[in-house]
This record gives structure tokens, sequence and C-alpha cells, in this order.
């Protein structure tokens, strides 16, 4: 009998399909790894359902959407990207062969952007839904206002969408509602007992300080000599802390003696594998395969091993109790990707990996008390605590204008829905009656942040986007800077990094990584080049392919009719710098005492130059910079930093001031009427205060 017959869900096949075709909205719950992933679009395409219409599967994270995909090809014994493909952003592995496409949930919003009845589709399976990713909250959103009316749902279709809403956790009950009461399918799961213990090492005043990488290190090992025989599962919060968490285990794992050292002697070593989202697939798929005889098999991974793949054989987990996560800080007026201690609810479903097959164990580094004290009851979706400009662009302009009253199985704060009008309006994203511009219109093309996309529209406007398109791929990389571990090489490799910096002429960040990008293409052998340099190979290979896909979405929109033409008469240096100042004057900062910046935004943040900046220890010659991002410790510092003239941002930055927030209000309900703009207006004028244009020029 294959090994997929053995599932779960495999019993439960004919109901499956029943129940699909029953009803336009189905909800199914089941334990993870019970095969609802990789099965139910196999059992629907078995059907026969594919001849009206795709199946489209999303995923909230890229990895599974590209290894389930890989998985599914194998078992329907078909080449990826024929009847199985997938599509991540910038990476499209589809063909006109393909029905059964696994997609993040991104993909699909685009999609819908473009054709919002879906008509390729026959079933849409949104999955994954209990991790309440910010695209797949707004896709419930987006297909039960377009689908759940019967009238409509089939109007401009042949036959109607299936829609089918997957879930690892109970909550069912509020899906179900949600959607008009839809039925739900409980696929009936077997799960072992897990014993849980906690630690001594991470106490609730020990967030910040705590190296709890070495401590999961630790606990690793003593479960490898002291426990019987079954795979490890550590979890942690990223790759840098994964690759030195693996390191170390390496490290450790040489010196143990298994003749003496180990309690179960029918374990003979150790294999330590990584798993995180930016790793190469090859490597990926490794961690799928069972491990050789007598071999332990230890993964190392982010929380994407907490649901979105299950690895067999897992008897032993052990969680740091963190994760990394991107939250809206109204410090600094901008998300951030800080690391923060997950909820007791996913501390449950990490520990609920070790008794899939049998009875197991969990080791948390933590103190009971931390538990108490530190970790909230449920993670909160990531709608009610990241900025949802990119979002309510995409509803603005699939029509949706009151964007408070969408449908939102939890809704968002409104301040932060005004927020997002806010920069919207301040990027002339939209006009003062809450309408999408025609820049609004090209900035939604660009799979990038509205920041980045302006920025880059920007370059193209004045026909030199080969100066942007490079640095916007960079920037949607993982860092492609490697910082070994070992003092020694960190400082052969600062120095390298340094050399690069000096070379792009410009002391500026966003140049340094324009030269990285373009005098690595024309090396004639550029993993060597990388090699040298300590540029992580595989990140500038990902870099060149997403450049190229941009180009042709910017040719693209350039070949529109109305695409604004300008030009420049200057230096290359300030073009580029003039470019980036129109995505990044939200982000700019002017010099006040010492090394210290203040930030332009409203937020007035003191911030400093991060040290791995080029511009660090410079700032004395610095007046007026912008960056890209922040990271927030003790202090907040700005990282990738280009220094401008106040001339270039002069008549950007008023409009960081000019809307209210009753205006915004209003806007964020209904398109508002001309006489409303016009009350403003002179209302404006009346209380216009000078007090943007006293800001001295230094
Ligand atoms: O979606 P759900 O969590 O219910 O289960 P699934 O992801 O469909 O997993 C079903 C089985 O397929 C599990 O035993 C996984 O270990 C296995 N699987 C795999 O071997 N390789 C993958 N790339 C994905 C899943
Ligand atoms: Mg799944």
């Amino acid at each position: 009998m294959s090994e997929s017959k053995h599932l779960p869900i495999y019993r439960h096949k004919a109901e499956l399909i029943q129940a699909v075709k029953n009803s336009n909205f189905l909800v199914v719950t089941g334990e993870t790894g019970s095969g609802k992933t990789t099965q139910l679009p196999q059992y629907l395409y078995q059907a026969g359902i594919c001849k009206d219409g795709k199946i489209g599967i999303t995923q909230p994270r890229r990895v599974a959407a590209i290894t389930v995909a890989q998985r599914v090809a194998q078992e329907m014994q078909c080449t990826l990207g024929r009847e199985v493909g997938y599509q991540v952003r910038f990476d499209d592995c589809t063909t006109q062969d393909t029905v059964v496409k696994y997609m993040t949930d991104g993909c699909l919003l685009r999609e819908i952007l473009a054709d919002s009845l879906l008509s390729q589709y026959r079933v849409v399976i949104l999955d994954e839904v209990h991790e309440r990713s910010l695209s797949t909250d707004i896709l419930l959103g987006l297909l039960k206002k377009i689908f759940s009316d019967p009238a409509k749902a089939t109007s401009g279709r042949s036959v109607p969408l299936k829609v089918v809403v997957m879930s690892a956790t109970l909550d069912t009950d509020k899906l179900s509602a949600f959607l008009g009461d839809c039925p739900v399918f409980a696929i009936p799961g077997r799960t072992f007992p897990v014993t849980c213990t906690f630690g001594s090492a991470v106490g609730p005043k020990d967030i910040e300080s705590t190296n709890y990488v070495k401590e999961v290190v630790k606990v690793a090992l003593n479960v490898h000599t002291t426990e019987m025989a079954g795979d490890i599962l550590v979890f942690l919060t990223g790759q840098s802390e994964i690759e030195q968490a693996c390191d170390l285990l390496y490290e450790k794992a040489e010196s143990i003696d298994y003749r003496y050292d180990v309690y179960d002697q029918t374990v003979e070593g150790l294999l330590i594998l990584p798993l995180y989202g930016s790793m190469p697939t090859d490597q990926q798929r490794q961690i799928f395969q069972p491990a050789p005889p007598r071999i332990r098999k230890c993964v190392v991974a982010t929380n994407i091993a907490a649901t979105s793949l299950t690895i067999n054989g897992i008897k032993y987990i052990v969680d740091s109790g963190f994760v990394k996560q991107l939250n809206h800080n109204s410090r600094v007026g901008m998300d951030i990707l800080e690391v923060v201690p997950i909820s007791k609810s996913e501390a449950q479903q990490r520990a609920g990996r070790a008794g899939r097959t049998s009875a197991g164990k969990c080791f948390r580094i933590y103190t009971k008390e931390f538990w108490e004290k530190k970790m909230p009851e449920f993670t909160v979706p990531e709608i009610q605590r990241t900025s949802l400009t990119s979002v309510v662009l995409t509803l603005k302009c699939l029509g949706i204008h009151d964007v408070i009253r969408f449908p939102y199985l939890d809704c968002p704060e409104e301040r932060f829905i005004l927020e997002a009008l806010k920069q919207l309006y301040q990027f002339d994203a939209i006009d003062r009656r809450g309408r999408v511009t025609q820049l609004g219109e090209l900035m939604v093309e660009l799979p990038l942040p509205p920041g980045l996309a302006r920025a880059v529209l920007k370059a193209a406007s004045l026909g030199c986007q080969d100066l942007l398109l490079p640095v916007a791929a960079m920037l949607s990389v993982e860092n492609i800077f490697i910082r070994p571990g070992h003092p020694n090489k960190q400082k052969e490799a600062d120095i390298k990094h340094r050399a690069l910096a000096t070379r792009s002429g410009s002391m500026n960040d966003f140049a340094t990584l324009l030269t990285v990008f373009q005098a690595c293409k024309s090396s004639d052998r550029p993993s060597g080049w990388c090699k040298d340099n300590w540029i992580h190979w595989r990140a500038l290979k990902s870099a060149f392919a997403v450049e190229t896909q941009l180009q042709e979405i910017v040719a693209h929109l350039q070949r529109k009719r109305d695409f604004p033409v300008e030009t420049f008469d200057g230096q290359k240096n300030e073009l580029f710098r003039r470019c980036l100042c129109a995505g990044y004057f939200t982000n700019v900062a002017r010099r006040s005492v010492g090394k210290a910046f203040c930030t332009m935004d409203g937020h007035g943040s003191i911030v400093q130059i991060h040290p791995s900046s080029s511009l660090f220890d410079q700032e004395a010659e610095l007046n007026w910079v912008l960056f890209h991002d922040v990271l927030v410790t003790s202090r907040v510092y700005i990282r990738t930093v280009c220094p401008i003239q106040y001339e270039w941002v002069k008549d950007l930055l008023p409009k960081l001031h000019e809307v209210d927030v009753y205006e915004l209000s209003s806007v964020a309900r209904k398109e508002v009427t001309d006489e409303e703009v016009k009350k403003w207006e002179s209302r404006e004028a009346a209380k216009r205060r000078p007090e943007v244009s006293t800001v001295d020029v230094m």
C-alpha cells in the first residue's frame, strides 16, 4: 500500500469529494499531518473536477508552497510544472498544463486583482487559515464578498467557484459562521500523548539577554545522549540562529563517544539538518527523507515546522519559546521584524509535533513562570499587528472603497486602516477623494512595498530603471552580506564589504547594493567572486532572477498609454538618490546632536546609523539621510542608509503632514464628493501653518 493510503484523510476520500461537490463553501479541519494539503487536491483532481478549471491551493509561506508541490508532483508521477506546479513571488513554476497549482496567498491576491471572478479556477483552497496571515485573511473576506451571494457566484462564470477553507485548529465554528454557516468537515485524527517539561534557562526577565541558541543546543544534545531513538525537532526563530545552532551541534556532536556516552545503544550518530524559508530546495527535500539506520535526525527549524510542514518520525521537541514576527511598532511608525515569545497555543502546537505516530516528549527551555507571565494565550492575527498599506491599496483597486466595513474575520484597529490611507495619500497612490490615482494603479502592479515601488516607478519615468531595479531586487531577497561567526573571519569580511562600499564611489548603502549586483553579474565566475567578497551567492542568484522579472513588469507598464515620462539634467549619482527620495521621503531623518538623527515623519524618533552601514562613523559629515528600514533594540537603528540633500525632499515632506484624521475617516468608508474636498481645502488654507517651510536648510 502506498504511503499516502496510511494518512488519516484517506478513509474519508469519497465523503470529502462529495462534501466539496455539495456546497460552494466548505471548511475542512484535521490535525497537522493528516494529509489535507497534499491529498485533498489530488482527490479532487482524480474526481475529474479539473475539467472545468484549475485547483488553486494557497499557502502563507513560500517554502510550503514549493515543497508541497514537489511532493504532490512526485506522488502523481508528473514533472513539477506540468499538471502540478507552484507559483510564489518571483518564481513561477507552472505551464499551460498546470491544473493543480500551489501558490502563496499573496499570489492569489494578485490574481484576483487581474480577474476578480477567478475564471480559470474551479476550486480555490485556502490552506493554513489558522495561521491568520494578512493575505489569507483578506482572501477570506474577498471570497466571501465575491462568491457568497449565489446569484453573483456564477455571474460571469460558467460554473460557481468552490471554496474550501482548511485549518489545523478546531476553532472552526467561527470560520463556518463567517462563511454563512457553511458545512464543516472534520477529519478525525489520532494523536499520542506528549509529556512537556519546563526548563530553567529563560525566565520572565530574560527576553533580550538570554542566549537561547546555546541552551537549545545543550538540551538537544542531552536528548540525543539520554533518550531512546527517535528524531528531534528544534524550534528557533530564523536563519542566522539556525545556522549558528547547527554549527554548534556539529562541533559538540563530534566529540560524542557512542560506546560510552549514549544511553540508547542503537543510536550511532546524529544527522543535523537546518530548515528555514530561504533555504535551497534540494536541501529542503532532504528534511523529509528518513535518516539512515541507527542515525538520529535532528531538524533545526523556524516556525514553519509547526504546522506548514510535517516531518515524519519526530519524537522529541526542543522549544526555544520564541518566534520572529512582523509587528507594527508605534514608536517608529513602521513594521519591524522582531523576536517575541510565542503564544501558549503556539507552544502546544509545537509540542504536538512529537505525538503524531507515538508518544513523545517536549523540552521547553523556558520556565513555568515565563509561560505564565510572558506568553499570551493566542497569537494575534497579522492583520491586527502589521501595516495595511498594500492591502488597502489592493482593496481600493478592486473597487472596494469601504475598507472599514470590509468583511474581516477579525477587524484591524481603525487607526491602522487610517494610517494605511494616510501613507497611500502621501505616496500619491490615492487622491483626496479616496480614489486610486494613476500612480496607485501602477504601484499595485509591482510586487514591492509601496515606497520601493514608487522609487522604481520614478526611475522608470526618468528612463533610469537600470539603477533602481537591481536595488529593489537586492532588497527583496535575504541578506546578501555574509557574517561569519569567527571574529577573525568577521574582520576579513568587514574589510571586503567596506571595500565594496568604497568602490561604489559615493558612500551610500543603496549604491553599494547596486555595485555588488553589477560587479558580480559582470564577473566571469560570479560564484567565486561572491566567495572572495563574503557575499551569499545564492541570495545574489535570486536577486538576478528577481531583477529580470521586475524589468519585465516595468517594461509592460511603460508600454501603457499614460505612463509618465520625465527628464532630469544632472549627474547620475544625484539622479539615483533623487529617485530614492521619491519613495523613501517617508523615511527621512535629519541630524540632531552627535550621532543622533531625528525622523521627519511626525514621529520625530531619535535614531542612529547601524554599524553595518558604510556611513557608520561618518555622521559628522551628514545632515540629511534616508533609510530603508530600522532595527529596534534598546536603541533605534536605521539600516541601508543614503545621504541626501534637503532640497530633494523639500517639496515632498509637507505631504507627510497634509491630511488629518477626520478627512481620512471619511475616505475610509466611501469615495468623497468634490464639495467635501473643497471644504477641506479651504479649511486647510485658512489654518496653513508656516512650520514646514521654516525647517531651515543646514
Ligand atoms: O496538510 P496536513 O498537515 O494535514 O498534511 P500534509 O501536509 O498533507 O502531510 C501529509 C504527509 O505528507 C505527512 O506525513 C508529511 O510528512 C508528508 N509530506 C512529505 O513527506 N513531504 C512533503 N514535502 C510534504 C508532506
Ligand atoms: Mg497542511
